[in-house]
């Protein structure tokens, strides 16, 4: 059959057959964010984080520091078993600007390879403390230094409300969300994060899938 078709450059009869639709493809959309959670692993709090995370799908990055994977290497290998990253936060949190940068380099390569003994994987990625980063270290290291876009300052506040409240407002596609999972009320707030960002259509995926 025929049918009339009008649009900006023609309007007229056409067959029917030949008609495709313009109407493009419903894609659904897919708002990704990286949680990511600094300074443990934690005896206490990070295997909380790590259930949450669970119950909700979601996928994390966690900064691990050396000597914390040490100590707690059952539960870092736990998480890196359930698909979360692992990133490198050096090896004792120290300020790493502030040292020679063959020190940086051994520090970061001594974090890497206790993090690849514990998991299995050698991280790709590190964040350094405090965001400390010099050009000299952005030149030297071959892992690309991950800062973030959101800051909870949980570690300042401590409190599971304010944190909530600053990710909801603040999340925006493909941020990167600045957590410590050595803080009581950051895992508590962690349901309450997930369920609204969820809400608002976020999918959580690692720094690599972002
Ligand atoms: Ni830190």
């Amino acid at each position: 059959g025929w049918s009339f078709v009008a649009n900006d450059t023609y309007s007229g009869y056409v067959k029917t057959a030949d008609i495709t639709d313009p109407t493009p493809p419903a894609k659904p959309i897919v708002k990704k964010i990286a949680l990511t959670f600094d300074d443990g692993p934690h005896k206490k709090v990070t295997p909380q984080v790590v259930a949450t995370l669970k119950q909700y799908d979601a996928k994390a990055t966690f900064f691990v520091i050396g000597e914390e994977a040490e100590r707690n290497a059952a539960i870092l290998k736990q998480a890196a078993s359930e698909g979360h990253q692992i990133g490198n936060h050096s090896f004792s949190h120290d300020r790493l600007s502030t040292l020679s940068i063959r020190a940086v380099i051994a520090d970061l390569e001594k974090t890497n390879a206790v993090i690849q003994r514990i998991t299995g994987t050698k991280p790709t990625v590190y964040r350094p403390p405090f965001g400390a980063i010099t050009q000299q270290m952005r030149k030297s290291i071959s892992m690309p230094p991950i800062l973030w876009s959101l800051d909870t300052l949980d570690w300042k506040h401590r409190n599971a409300d304010k944190t909530v409240d600053v990710i909801t407002k603040g999340a925006k596609e493909g941020a990167i969300v600045l957590m410590h999972d050595i803080h009581q009320p950051t895992a508590d707030a962690l349901p309450r994060v997930l369920e609204a960002l969820q809400a608002q259509g976020y999918t959580f995926v690692t720094i690599d899938e972002l």
